[in-house]
């Protein structure tokens, strides 16, 4: 057995595939499908057709994208699906666990609780920059630890994780568990994806989302990506026919040349006005800390931070309150808006401080 399949759940080492009928445009009378469209179906094919069970051609497009092997792209149903799948995928209810490094994206912990998996948490240092302490992760590291989750740039704090400590934790983790960096937001970063060391880091797994710089949110498509190894043991628990035809078809659109040239062009407007927006909050008074982000949203602290959530939810401004968040005090997260929408954020705050 490898060192990645010796991590596996047993249960799904021992899956069998199942049966899929043949797909095809002949006449279809093997799927209990119905032979007629619906008044308003202006799909293609229509939607009382199943759409392709496991579409082959995404994955091979969002590879060119990634710049890997088609092979070592699955498409799931937003970043989301995949976390879900990587729990079911390695650990086993009752015996094992994962690690993962808070404040950080909460539904790591989620999907955990949902498989019965136990959660180890190793802070990330507040005082370092929201930097990772690969030692104190390595440390904590058990028998029973099977994945490592680690988000770069990280949800809610903003900044991209050190490279080399991400990569020496892979490393050294080794046989031992597997390290799944979390690339929500990586397109608004100065480094590129650590999509590339995936050759030489055989327990490495990288999540991407086409739910931020992609503006996909509503269609609910991400990728996990690994080596084919890690891939053929995940495509045995993906659910078939997830990917319905309207999503397919929204991915298409967004895939052309010409689309992608305009993602391009909005990921550098959504970096220029986080910079606007961090230099118009250095001015209030109230402000404490601008947190420098890699990603599209910002993280605060400032005086009063629940009065100011409290204030712009009633001018219909909708924020990210932290201010309970043990980690978090006094912090806000900002989304990065249309300028119109950061203007009205500002005039609010700065309200909030002069009154
Ligand atoms: C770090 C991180 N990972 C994953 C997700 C989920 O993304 P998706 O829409 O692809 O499920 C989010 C959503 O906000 C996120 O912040």
């Amino acid at each position: 057995m490898s060192a990645i399949q010796h991590l596996v759940r047993p249960q799904v080492l021992a899956l069998q595939s199942y049966d899929l009928p043949p797909a095809g445009d002949g006449i279809r009378l093997n799927a209990n499908e119905s032979a007629w469209r619906g008044e308003n179906d202006r799909y293609s094919p229509g939607l009382n057709r199943y759409p392709d069970a496991y579409p082959q051609w995404l994955s091979a497009r969002l590879a060119k994208l990634f710049q890997v092997a088609p092979e070592q792209v699955v498409v799931t149903r937003g970043s989301d699906e995949a976390i879900d799948l990587l729990l079911r995928l390695f650990c086993r209810e009752g015996v094992d666990e994962i690690i993962v490094c808070p404040p950080t994206f909460a539904m790591y912990k989620v999907y955990a609780q949902v498989q019965g998996a136990g959660v180890t948490e190793v802070p990330l240092d507040a005082g370092k920059g929201f930097g990772l302490d690969a030692d104190k992760v390595l440390a904590a590291c058990q028998p029973n630890t099977r994945l490592l989750f680690l988000c770069s740039p990280n949800n809610p704090t903003g900044q991209l994780l050190d490279e080399q400590a991400v990569l020496g934790l892979a490393q050294a983790l080794l046989g031992r568990a597997v390290v799944v960096v979390d690339e929500a937001y990586v397109e608004f970063a100065d480094r590129p994806s650590l999509i590339g060391q995936l050759e030489r880091t055989p327990n490495l797994v990288i999540l991407r989302t086409l739910s931020k710089a992609y503006a996909l949110a509503g269609a609910r498509l991400g990728a996990m990506v690994a080596s084919r190894e890690i891939t053929d043991l995940f495509r045995r628990i993906v659910p078939p026919y997830a990917l319905a035809t309207p999503v397919l078809e929204a991915a298409d659109a967004l895939l052309d040349v010409q689309s992608l040239q305009s993602v391009e062009k909005r990921i550098k407007q959504v970096r220029q006005l986080r910079e606007d927006l961090a230099a118009e909050l250095a001015t209030i008074r109230t402000v404490r800390k601008v947190w420098p982000s890699d990603a599209n949203f910002l993280l605060v602290s400032l005086d009063n931070a629940a009065g100011v959530s409290a204030a712009c939810a009633s001018r219909g401004i909708l924020v990210r309150d932290f201010s309970r968040h043990p980690d978090l005090p006094d912090c806000l997260r900002f989304t990065i808006g249309t300028p119109e929408e950061q203007s009205a954020l500002l005039a609010c705050i700065r309200e909030q401080a002069n009154g």
